[in-house]
């Protein structure tokens, strides 16, 4: 793992970004190829629902929620408003269809068609909604966090992500699922 640019409070979660639309865009692939008559790859969507799980929630959205949105209430951003709460209603929605996917995914293996309908339709819905809300972080929110936080605020925000970085998500280091990452795509 490289430390992150600490002159933006927001760079290296917009690296991470990156990462999170490759995933769900191989998801995608996978499903499209089944809907071509190939059978859905079950191992490669576990994996992708425990990245999902564990490195787009657990480590991006932890920090995006506990350091970075306080950090721009602390600036005057409200919470209970605005762009921040609009975040925050999409994160609790992708951990809804995350855990769809995952209560789903053994049974629909085992030939259960419910299981299996709702294991795609949760997969279908948690891409097209990483897709636009990274879209909104990446062009509306990201942008005024950038105006807003700055100086030793954007430092001290950076040193805080490399810790949450450095820590374990379920056993695994950022680097495991960076890993899981490589071997998705
Ligand atoms: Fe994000």
């Amino acid at each position: 793992m490289t430390l992150n640019d600490t002159s933006s409070p927001t760079g290296l979660l917009r690296e991470e970004h990156q990462l999170i639309l490759k995933v769900a865009r191989r998801l995608d692939h996978l499903l499209a190829l089944e809907d071509d008559g190939v059978g859905l790859d079950y191992d490669t969507v576990d994996q992708c629902i425990t990245f999902f799980r564990l490195f787009a929630d657990a480590c991006h959205h932890g920090k995006e929620e506990d350091l970075l949105f306080p950090g721009l209430e602390a600036v005057g951003m409200p919470r209970d408003s605005g762009p921040i709460a609009v975040m925050l209603y999409e994160h609790d929605q992708g951990r809804v269809f995350v855990r769809a996917m995952a209560s789903n995914i053994e049974a629909a293996k085992d030939g259960d068609n419910a299981a299996g309908h709702q294991l795609r339709e949760a997969a279908r819905g948690f891409i097209d909604l990483i897709v636009a809300h990274i879209s909104k972080e990446d062009n509306i929110l990201f942008n005024m966090a950038d105006g807003m936080i700055s100086g030793p605020a954007c430092e001290t925000l950076c040193s805080r992500y490399d810790e949450v970085c450095s820590g374990r998500f379920e056993g695994r280091t950022k680097d495991d699922l960076e890993r899981l990452a490589a071997e998705i795509l």
